[in-house]
C-alpha cells in the first residue's frame, strides 16, 4: 500500500475545530465582502470561479450572490458539509467538493478565476498548489492568494480579532492561535514571491493590506 504525504500543515480542521472556526468567522462579513469585491475587479461577470480551501464557504457564498458560478474544494470533509449547508441556507448554488489543492479533481482550463484566503500557509506543497491552480485556469484567467503576512504587527492582529466580535476568552484563544500557530507558518514577501516565480505562473504582483498580502497571478492568454 502506498503512503501519501500529508496535504496540510498543522491539525486537520475537522469536527469541533471546523465548527469552532465556522462560528468564529461567521460574523467577519467585512473580510469576505472586501475579498469578493477585489475578485469582482478581476474576474469577468458571471464567470466560473474556484475557491480553494473555502472552509465554511462564506466567501464562496458572497461570490455566488454576485452572480459567479462558484465551486469550492476543501481537504476537510467537515467543511465540505458545513459549506454545503451554509450555501443552501443562503439560497445560493455554490457547490463544494472534497480534495487536495495539489491534486485537483478538475479538468484543465475549467475556471476563469481562482481565489484562496487564509489557507495557503497550510499547504505542504505550495508550488504544486500554484501549478495546479495554473492548470485549472483558462488562458487569460487570474488568481488571488490572500493570506497572513509574516511581519503582520501584533497590534494589527489584535484589531482584526476585535472586529470578529468574540467573547473575551475566545478572542484571547484566537489571538494566541495567530501568534503561536499561524505567524510561524506565514510567508515573508520574499518567500511568497519566490514560490510564484518557481511555479508555472513564473511571477506575480504582490499587494499588501492590513495583516495580509494578496498574491495576484495571471495565466497568459
Ligand atoms: C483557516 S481555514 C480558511 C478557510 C477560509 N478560506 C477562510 O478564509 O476563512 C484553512 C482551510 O484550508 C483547508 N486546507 C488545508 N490544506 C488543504 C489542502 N491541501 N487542500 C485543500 N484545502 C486545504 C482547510 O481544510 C481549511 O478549510
Amino acid at each position: 500500500m502506498s503512503t501519501q504525504a500529508k496535504a496540510y500543515r498543522g491539525v486537520a480542521m475537522e469536527g469541533f475545530i471546523a465548527d469552532w472556526y465556522a462560528r468564529n468567522t461567521a460574523r467577519d462579513f467585512r473580510r469576505f465582502s472586501e475579498t469578493a469585491r477585489a475578485v469582482a475587479e478581476r474576474a469577468k461577470p458571471g464567470g466560473r470561479v474556484l475557491e480553494v480551501a473555502p472552509g465554511p464557504g462564506y466567501l464562496a457564498i458572497e461570490l455566488a450572490r454576485r452572480g459567479y458560478e462558484v465551486v469550492g474544494l476543501d481537504i476537510s470533509r467537515s467543511f465540505v458539509r458545513i459549506a454545503t449547508r451554509n450555501a443552501a441556507s443562503a439560497g445560493v448554488a455554490a457547490k463544494f467538493e472534497h480534495g487536495d489543492v495539489a491534486h485537483m479533481p478538475f479538468p484543465d482550463a475549467s475556471f476563469d478565476f481562482v481565489v484562496c484566503t487564509a489557507a495557503f500557509k497550510n499547504f505542504t506543497d505550495p508550488v504544486g498548489a500554484l501549478d495546479e491552480i495554473h492548470r485549472v485556469l483558462r488562458p487569460g484567467g487570474g488568481a488571488s492568494i490572500v493570506d497572513l503576512r509574516k511581519d503582520a504587527p501584533h497590534a494589527a492582529i489584535g484589531e482584526e480579532v476585535a472586529r470578529m466580535g468574540l467573547s473575551p476568552l475566545n478572542a484571547a484563544l484566537t489571538r494566541w492561535t495567530f501568534r503561536l500557530l499561524l505567524l510561524p507558518r506565514a510567508y515573508t514577501r520574499e518567500s511568497i514571491v519566490e514560490l510564484a516565480r518557481r511555479s508555472r505562473f513564473g511571477g506575480c504582483e504582490l499587494g499588501e493590506e492590513g495583516i495580509g498580502f494578496d498574491l495576484r497571478l495571471a495565466k497568459g492568454a
